[in-house]
């Protein structure tokens, strides 16, 4: 019935089709018009409704496409493993029950909508069909679990550059992992690992990228604080792309980190920062740590100089500017 129904619109490219004429074609009722469309509405199509007018189809959704994905890849591993699905809870339970049936690092879920999309703390991750980059890569790095938040800086980092390759946008991040724009969130990264006898096996990076959104996508408690990369700079995310260059970046990177240590990506990560140099407060499982941010430590902790003239160090929590 949707293809039908997509079809007699896309032969009338630019112009109206009234419920009236739709529903006698389709052999539905008006009511049943209006049902499909909300229907494809939730899988990314969108269409203008005007009443004594009817629908005109204003854009379809762009599915990702594995093959051309893969073509499109610079890389080793990462992404050489790959999944596209349609409809998941999340791509990190994917990923997770993907590793314990045999991907191997650098293997990649990603998924055009998530019906449980994870943030950090336990939040919800708003994750529409078609309009944003839902991503989860598994990783098998050989380092001390402490040491696992150097990869979240290093997750932020590979995004930011990926991003700034495609356009000149103004995207930096926030301790830890935060991409903003504006002020305003473009992009979460949530790393889950896994470990026994405190020994790191895996890591399953999440990456979130609003990449199409329009204010209309997000709920009314997200409108002010998220924004997305079409927003922004005015025009559509070619996605696959991004997701390529993202690997390529992350790939790199995580290369880098296993030769040289977290030396170089602690200021790769300082150099992307919008957080140091600014008064802060950080809102930590102890409490409401505010200070200058300095800089980040060897473990990745943040460094804040306090009004009384000490130095604290923040090992996780939210930041807010002053
Ligand atoms: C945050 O900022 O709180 C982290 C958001 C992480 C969202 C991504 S989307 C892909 C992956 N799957 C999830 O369920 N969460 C992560």
């Amino acid at each position: 019935m949707t293809d039908r129904l997509l079809e007699l619109l896309a032969q009338h490219p630019n112009e109206y089709v009234s419920g009236e004429q739709l529903s006698q074609h389709l052999s539905i009722s008006r009511t049943a018009v209006w049902k499909q469309i909300n229907r494809l509405r939730a899988k990314g199509y969108e269409f203008d409704a005007v009443p004594k007018l009817g629908y005109r189809l204003l854009q379809q959704p762009t599915r990702l496409d594995e093959k051309l994905l893969l073509s499109k890849l610079r890389t080793t591993s990462f992404g050489r493993q790959l999944r596209i699905l349609w409809k998941t809870e999340s791509t990190q339970n994917e990923a997770t029950a993907w590793l314990l049936s045999g991907a191997k690092e650098g293997a990649v879920v990603i998924a055009e909508e998530q019906t449980g999309g994870r943030g950090r703390r336990g939040r919800n991750w708003h994750s529409p069909a078609g309009k944003g980059i839902w991503m989860s890569v598994v990783l098998q790095p050989s380092m001390p679990l402490q040491f696992t938040p150097h990869l979240t800086l290093l997750t932020a980092v590979a995004i930011c550059r990926a991003i700034k390759k495609m356009h000149p946008v103004e995207v930096g991040i926030k301790w830890p992992n935060d991409l903003l724009v504006n002020e305003r969130k473009v992009c979460g990264i949530l790393l889950e690992s896994q470990a026994e006898d405190e020994r790191l096996l895996s890591v399953i990076a999440g990456i979130g990228i609003s990449a199409n959104l329009s204010a209309d996508d997000y709920p009314p408690e997200l409108r002010e604080i998220a924004t997305s990369l079409s927003e922004v700079t005015g025009h559509g995310w070619d996605r696959a792309q991004l997701i390529a260059e993202l690997l390529f970046e992350f790939e790199q990177l995580y290369h880098l980190y296993e030769e040289q240590g977290f030396g170089p990506i602690r200021s790769l990560w300082e150099a992307q920062s919008i957080t140091i140099g600014r008064m802060v407060s950080v809102d930590t499982p102890h409490g409401v740590v505010t200070g200058i941010a300095q800089s980040l430590d060897e473990s990745g902790a943040l460094v804040l100089l306090g009004q009384d003239g000490c130095y604290r160090k923040v090992f996780s929590g939210d930041v807010h500017f002053a």
